[in-house]
């Protein structure tokens, strides 16, 4: 099966956009305190890239990678941690920083691994949020945008570790 771009969803400006309206509500809500943002990898390291020149102070940033597609368009169900965070979480403001949540299973599985941790807080802030597919009860406190279930990529977002490049998000249809 092979794939190419059907129509744009979210054009560059305004992703630009709301990355600087969920740059203004993180600064709103921390004001002066330390945050420590982390990173879901893959996808959301463009999101993320550009969210931290948003934000001001103590700003510390580490990575954590979890996958449960791989090369597939639907979740397999299990979550695989294949990298965790260097940095001590215990007693800071944590915020998780994800591209899309999809099932929510990826993002239930960190919350409660760092839980674990026990941070002062524990945030989720996602770009994309697609509730009509969710399996768990999961919410995040910071959305970008709600989106319709479509198959979508671009700004971080892959299909089959392709289009993370594309600087807009875009729909894509089978050819
Ligand atoms: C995608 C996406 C989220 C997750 C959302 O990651 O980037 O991390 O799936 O789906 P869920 O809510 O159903 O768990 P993927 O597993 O494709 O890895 P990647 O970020 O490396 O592309
Ligand atoms: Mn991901
Ligand atoms: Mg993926």
């Amino acid at each position: 099966m092979a794939y190419e771009i059907d129509s744009i969803l979210l054009t560059e400006e305004q992703l630009k956009q709301k990355v600087e309206e969920i740059g203004a509500q993180i600064r709103q809500d921390f004001q002066d305190e330390p945050i420590v943002l982390i990173i879901v990898l893959k996808g959301a390291f463009v999101f993320a890239a550009d969210l931290i020149r948003e934000l001001k102070g103590k700003v510390t940033v580490d990575f954590v990678m979890a996958s449960s597609y791989g090369r597939q368009t639907v979740t397999t169900g299990k979550v695989r941690l294949l990298k965790d965070i260097d940095v001590n979480i215990t007693g800071k403001n944590v915020v998780l920083v994800e591209d899309i949540i999809d099932s929510g299973l990826t993002l239930n599985f960190l919350k409660e691994h760092f839980q674990l941790h026990k941070p002062k807080s524990l945030k989720i802030c996602t770009l994309l949020d697609k509730p009509e597919r969710r399996k768990v009860d999961l919410k995040a406190d910071y959305v970008g945008f709600v989106i319709p279930d479509k198959f979508i990529i671009g700004y971080g977002i892959d299909y089959a570790e392709l289009y993370r490049n594309l600087p807009y998000i875009a729909t894509v249809k089978e050819v």
